[in-house]
C-alpha cells in the first residue's frame, strides 16, 4: 500500500467521514475491525450463557420475562455483529467455525461462572455498564457498519443495566441475607468488571493504531476510568463497598485512584479459559449441532421457494 493512499485513508478519517464497506481501506484496517468486531460478536452470544444458566430459577416471573429479554436481546447483538463483519469479506460461518474450534477470542468476563442470582443483578449492572461504557463512543467509530450496529445494541444494554441496578437495589433492600448475597457478588465481580476494558494503554498492542483509525474513540485506561468513576456512587447509594482497599477519591484528577489489577488472572483467562471457557465452547457445539435441523430446513425451504418463483 503506497504512503498517498494510506495518507488520502487518514484525512477521510480526520474529517470524520464514514469508511463503507465498498471503499478502498488499508489491510490492517480491515483485519483490525474484523478481529474486533468478531470479538464482540463472540462475546455476545457467548455471554448469553452465564445469565442463561438462571432463566429457570429467576425468583418471579417479572424477572423471568425481564431476564428472557436480555439474553434474546444479547443473541440478537451477536448476530448485528456478525452481520458488520461480513461486510468486510468474512462469512459469518468462517467466524463461528473459529469459535466452536476454540480458536477465536471472546470477553474475559463471561469466563466466570454465575453462582447466585445476584449475580445477574451484578452483571446486569456492572458487566452491562462496562458494555455501554465502551460501546457508546463507538457509535461513532469510523466504520459505518459497526458504529449503526452500535446505536440500538447500546439502547438495549442500557435497559440490561437498569435491569442490574434494580436487582441489586432490591437485594440491598431486602433481608439481611440478601443484602450480603449483593455483597458477594460485588466482590467477585468487581475486578473482572475492570479487566473487560482490557490491558494498560502501555500494554495495547492495538490500541495507538486504532485510536488514530477511530476505531477506538477513548483508550482502555480512560473508559476504565469513567467506569469506576461513574460506578463507585452507585456501589455507595446501594450501601456497598467496593472490594478495593486501595480505592481513593484524587481531588487534582477528579476522578478515583483504584489498586493494582491482577493481571496474571487476566491472562490466564484469555490462556485457559479461565474457570469456565471449557463449559461454555461445549455448550456452544451442542448448541450449534441442536440447531443443524432448523438451519438445513430453513435452507430447503428458500430453496423450494426460489424454485417456485422460478416457475
Ligand atoms: N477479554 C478478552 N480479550 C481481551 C480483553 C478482554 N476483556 N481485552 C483485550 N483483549 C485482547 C484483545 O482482543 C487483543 O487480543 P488479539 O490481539 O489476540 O485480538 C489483546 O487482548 C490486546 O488488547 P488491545 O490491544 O487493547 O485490543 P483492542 O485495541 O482490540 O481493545 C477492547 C480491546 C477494548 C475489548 C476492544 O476490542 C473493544 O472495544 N471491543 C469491542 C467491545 C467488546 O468486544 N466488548 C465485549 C464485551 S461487552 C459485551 O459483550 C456485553
Amino acid at each position: 500500500e503506497d504512503e498517498a493512499f494510506l495518507e488520502a485513508f487518514q484525512e477521510r478519517i480526520d474529517r470524520e467521514e464514514k469508511i463503507e464497506p465498498n471503499d478502498p481501506m488499508p489491510e490492517g484496517y480491515r483485519r483490525t475491525l474484523v478481529r474486533q468486531i468478531s470479538q464482540h460478536a463472540h462475546s455476545e452470544i457467548i455471554g448469553m450463557q452465564p445469565e442463561g444458566n438462571w432463566i429457570t430459577r429467576a425468583p418471579s416471573l417479572k424477572r423471568k420475562a425481564a431476564l428472557l429479554a436480555k439474553v434474546q436481546d444479547e443473541g440478537g447483538h451477536g448476530l448485528y455483529l456478525y452481520a458488520a463483519a461480513e461486510t468486510l469479506g468474512v462469512t459469518r460461518e468462517e467466524l463461528v467455525e473459529q469459535l466452536l474450534q476454540g480458536k477465536a477470542k471472546y470477553s474475559s468476563i463471561f469466563t466466570y461462572p454465575t453462582l447466585s442470582w445476584a449475580d445477574i443483578g451484578a452483571i446486569g449492572w456492572l458487566v452491562d455498564g462496562a458494555a455501554i461504557m465502551n460501546q457508546v463512543p463507538l457509535c461513532r467509530c469510523s466504520f459505518g457498519p459497526y458504529a449503526r450496529a452500535m446505536i440500538r445494541v447500546c439502547k438495549e444494554e442500557s435497559f440490561h443495566q437498569r435491569q442490574g441496578y434494580e436487582i441489586m437495589l432490591t437485594l440491598c433492600n431486602g433481608t439481611p441475607e440478601q443484602k450480603a448475597m449483593a455483597q458477594d457478588a460485588l466482590d467477585r465481580w468487581w475486578w473482572p468488571s475492570l479487566m473487560m476494558f482490557g490491558p494498560h494503554d502501555s500494554e495495547s498492542q492495538h490500541g495507538d493504531q486504532n485510536m488514530a483509525w477511530k476505531i477506538k474513540r477513548f483508550t482502555n485506561d480512560a473508559l476504565r476510568q469513567k467506569f469506576v468513576d461513574a460506578t463507585v456512587p452507585q456501589a455507595e447509594f446501594l450501601g456497598l463497598k467496593v472490594p478495593d482497599p486501595d480505592l481513593a477519591w484524587n481531588e487534582e484528577k477528579g476522578g478515583y485512584d483504584i489498586g493494582p489489577i491482577d493481571w496474571d488472572e487476566f491472562r490466564s483467562v484469555l490462556k485457559s479459559g479461565g474457570f469456565c471457557g471449557r463449559d461454555r465452547i461445549r455448550n456452544r457445539r451442542r448448541a450449534e449441532e441442536d440447531g443443524a435441523w432448523v438451519r438445513e430446513a430453513a435452507a430447503a425451504f428458500a430453496e423450494k421457494q426460489a424454485t417456485r418463483q422460478a416457475d
